[in-house]
């Protein structure tokens, strides 16, 4: 059984840059949990701090847009030492950002909220969104499908395993 510490419970989708995979991520998973009833609030961040009030990657824009979800307001920002207790759930796109948020971690549960989004999908698999920063469009949309498998699993999951 899952408890969150904050109501709504508090998510957040980490990768590399916070330009092409967590913002997607952010606002697949919003509409995911939307249409299943599920209520939570939705973040993203960046390991890397490069293109900080930057907006997503135009092909993440593109590929959002056109399965009707609007992540064109998001602005980029790096992943912070606080976000570790700000949020209940972290989400890293790859085993890099895993490595790298955990880094920033000072205590156990800090460690517990953080995991892979793919982990529900394929277990024990050490699954990734890859990086599609120097892709094509088509690179971007298996980035989309992956997230989408992503984020519906873990909404199932905390459906059936959550005690709010
Ligand atoms: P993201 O992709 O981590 O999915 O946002 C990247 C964005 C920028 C860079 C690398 C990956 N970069 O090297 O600037």
């Amino acid at each position: 059984m899952i408890k969150f510490n904050q109501q709504p419970p508090s998510i957040l989708m980490v990768c590399l840059g916070n330009i092409c995979r967590s913002p997607l991520a952010e606002g697949i998973f919003k509409k995911v949990a939307a249409d299943a009833g599920f209520v939570c609030k939705v973040d993203s961040a960046g390991t890397g701090g490069w293109h900080q009030g930057e907006p997503p990657h135009l092909l993440s824009q593109k590929v959002a847009w056109a399965h009707g979800i609007t992540i064109s307001l998001q602005k980029a920002r790096k992943l912070t030492p606080e976000d570790l207790d700000r949020f209940d759930l972290i989400f890293c796109m790859d085993h890099q950002n895993l490595q790298d948020t955990l880094a920033l971690s000072t205590s156990k549960s800090q460690i517990r909220k953080v995991s892979l989004l793919l982990e529900a999908s394929y277990p024990r698999q050490n699954a990734k969104v890859p990086d599609p920063y120097y892709g094509n469009y088509s690179d971007f949309e298996n980035v989309y499908h992956l997230l989408y498998i992503g984020c519906t699993d873990q909404v199932k999951r905390l459906l059936q395993t959550t005690s709010i």
